[in-house]
């Protein structure tokens, strides 16, 4: 398959310390890659990087056939880069329906508020909250969803304008069995164009993944204004399946 994304040579630094570091990338269209390491590694800094919300000191990132590295991260959603937050963001008083209608509503760019455009809007996110397995769900306010189906009403908003890169920042964190399988259901059954890159633990769902990036920690500074130790480990590997 064709490179969708392509990063090179990353680096972000929160002051001294190099959170991201030479980190390099090749995600194919289509493509399930886990983001793997410790806490602290900067898995959550990358998908920053690649979303666009964080910019890089230095390194590139392509993104299909396009130089990506300075575009911001709205733009990079209307090119197709769609991310679920470690924490989902969700308008809690809002019907579960119409947080889907207003994440696909940004997608759009129009901000008059057209019923029309609602109507239609609302009839296509249904069928992305049934397809979820959701649809139960829709005219309940998303504050009082169960965890396991707020994780997946953030899916659900990643997915709003059918992106060709969903990032996804530890999916399955704090799933009770029951739930982990409905959602591994729904990575399994996007469809096969769109690619994946999700940071996660749990290491029966990376066996699903057709590659895994392993992230060391980052490089951490001493107290002294003149040493700098670098963590031992390299600071990313790649391991194509
Ligand atoms: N806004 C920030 N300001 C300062 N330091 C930060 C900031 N965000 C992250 N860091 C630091 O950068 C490093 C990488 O953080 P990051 O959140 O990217 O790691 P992570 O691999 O996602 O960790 P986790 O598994 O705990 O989610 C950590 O040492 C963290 O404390
Ligand atoms: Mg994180």
């Amino acid at each position: 398959m064709a490179v969708l994304l392509s990063a090179t040579g990353l680096r972000r630094a929160y002051g001294r310390l190099a959170a991201v570091d030479g980190v390099n990338l090749r995600i194919a269209a289509g493509a399930r890659h886990a983001l793997i390491g410790p806490n602290g590694a900067g898995k959550t800094t990358l998908l920053h990087l690649l979303a666009g919300t964080l910019r890089p000191a230095s390194g590139s990132i392509r993104f299909a056939g396009r130089d990506i590295t300075r575009t911001g991260p709205a733009r990079r959603a209307r090119l197709g880069i769609g991310r679920s937050l470690q924490t989902p963001a969700l308008f809690g008083s809002l019907s579960t329906l119409d947080n889907v209608v207003l994440a696909a509503w940004r997608h759009t760019g129009a901000s008059a508020w057209a019923p029309a455009r609602y109507r239609q809007l609302a009839s296509r996110s249904l069928d992305r909250l049934e397809s979820l397995g959701l649809a139960d769900h829709a005219r309940q306010p998303a504050g009082t969803l169960p965890h396991g189906r707020r994780r997946l009403l953030d899916i659900a908003l990643a997915l709003a304008d059918d992106p060709k890169l969903l990032l996804l920042d530890e999916p399955t964190a704090g799933l009770e069995d029951a739930d982990l399988q409905p959602l591994v259901a729904v990575l399994s059954g996007l469809p096969p164009e769109t690619a994946v890159v999700f940071v996660e633990h749990n290491l029966v769902v990376c066996t699903r993944s057709s590659g895994t990036t392993g992230l060391a920690r980052p490089r951490s500074c001493t107290p002294s204004p003149v040493s700098c130790v670098p963590a031992p480990a390299a600071s990313a590997s790649t391991i194509e399946t």
